[in-house]
């Protein structure tokens, strides 16, 4: 047999030494000249009796479907049993097997992750290490993401798939958690007959470069949810009873299910709008109404000044008192409100040009504030001041957007 001397060494990570916080990426296509078509990952913890014999079912099956197109990527937890060691003692006879022992980290999902991260294939796939997926499946999903799929599970829930042996409380168990999510996630949990699969493959495209975040057991979740996968094809199977070894599912498995449900109803879909939405630039919103306060008061002394103290006529003073404002407005907005917009810009002839716009801008705001003050008051009915101060606050919102999209925008020339 081989030396273990001669042996390469599994790719080997240290969470302690570099915690990676956070989300992870999936690298997007590679160079061609290095890229093969399947890099499928199985993630183990413990599965030293089982891991050998997966390893040549699966090459045995992937050597004829995709002869030297294809990576076996075994990720382990750095398992008591030294899985990883029996992996190692097989790397020389396999010519497209790799092994990651991950250190100081544990979790199914993070280990397909890192799976994928360090993968070449233009399609990435999971398998479970212990034998209950059966391997001719992946041929089926294979063909089917081969063809326009950007997603291939194999599901227990249509067709000729099921359980084993499963006891009455494991699939009540089972059906529940999938109704929960149904409810807590119907656009993603409804996708597919079997959302609780951790047996597919899925291009690399449909979840390069987005944002993912392990937790627990269910990974297809995380990529119905925050993948672009348009197609979906599904491939029925039925779970084989474990030969050996040990299931790694504890009640923790359960909590990490219902919070990576809520963690992905919190941060995806429809009420990641709202959120964007509530992230309105609330600051700057406030720092443009002081502006405006200061505006006004400027506005109201210099008219106070010019038609009382110096008897100017009344126009004439107004109109002073409003354009001292609005450039005193403008210096402030230009400075400070939209200081990340202006700070690129500050020639002479950009700077007027941002004056001439808000200029406008106040202009249009001052015929609408008039209008909105004519509706309140004289259509509706409402009192004079009130009807003052709520087209007061709506111009200012207005005037808000524009100067923001339109003012402060960064322009070319
Ligand atoms: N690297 C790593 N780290 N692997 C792990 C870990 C871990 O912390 N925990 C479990 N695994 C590996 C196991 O060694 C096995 O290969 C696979 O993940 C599945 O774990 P099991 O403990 O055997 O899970 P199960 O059989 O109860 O549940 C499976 O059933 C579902 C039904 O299809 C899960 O694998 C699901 O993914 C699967 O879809
Ligand atoms: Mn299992």
């Amino acid at each position: 047999m081989n030396s273990p001397k001669s042996l390469p060494s599994p790719e080997t990570y240290n969470q302690f030494l570099s915690a990676p916080r956070g989300s992870f990426l999936i690298h997007p296509e590679l160079p061609s000249s290095n890229s093969i078509s399947l890099s499928l990952v199985v993630p183990t913890y413990n599965e030293r009796d089982n891991i050998e014999q997966l390893i040549k079912i699966l090459s045995d099956l992937l050597n004829r479907a995709l002869p030297d197109d294809y990576e076996l990527i075994i990720v382990d937890d750095d398992s008591p049993d030294l899985t990883w060691e029996a992996v190692q003692s097989c790397l020389l006879d396999y010519p497209h097997l790799r092994v990651i022992r991950r250190q100081g980290e544990r979790g199914l999902s993070g280990a397909v992750i890192r799976g994928w991260q360090q993968a070449q294939g233009k399609f990435l796939g999971v398998i479970d290490g212990d034998l209950q997926h059966p391997p001719e499946v992946l041929l089926s999903l294979l063909s089917s993401i081969q063809g326009s799929a950007d997603l291939a599970v194999a599901s227990r829930h249509i067709g000729e798939g099921g359980v084993s042996e499963w006891s009455l409380i494991r699939r009540v168990l089972s059906r529940g958690a999938q109704l929960l999510g149904l409810v807590l996630l119907p656009r993603v949990i409804g996708r597919v007959s079997d959302p609780m699969s951790g047996y597919f493959l899925v291009r690399r495209a449909a979840i390069a470069n987005r944002d993912l975040y392990p937790l627990g057991y269910k990974i297809l979740i995380e990529i119905l949810g925050r993948g672009r996968i348009d197609q979906v094809i599904e491939v029925p199977y039925v779970f084989q009873e474990r030969q050996a070894g040990d299931s790694k599912v504890t009640a923790q498995q359960y909590w990490d299910y219902i919070h990576h449900l809520l963690r992905l109803r919190l941060t995806t879909g429809r009420l990641q709008k709202v959120k964007r939405y509530l992230q309105f630039p609330l600051k700057r919103l406030l720092q443009f109404g002081l502006v405006g306060a200061s505006g006004l008061i400027i506005d109201m002394s210099l008219l106070y000044l010019l038609f009382d103290g110096l008897g100017w006529g009344l126009t004439r003073s107004s109109l002073i008192a409003a354009e001292i404002a609005i450039i005193n407005n403008f210096l402030w907005n230009d400075r400070w409100t939209f200081r990340d917009a202006s700070k690129n810009q500050r020639q002479f002839r950009k700077t007027i040009k941002r004056l001439l716009k808000f200029n406008l801008i106040c202009a249009l705001g001052l015929g609408i504030k008039i209008l909105l003050l004519n509706i309140f008051f004289n259509s509706f009915g409402w009192n004079a001041y009130l009807s003052n101060f709520l087209a007061i606050v709506l111009v200012t919102a207005w005037n808000f957007l524009l100067s923001w999209k339109l003012g402060w925008r960064v322009t070319q020339q």
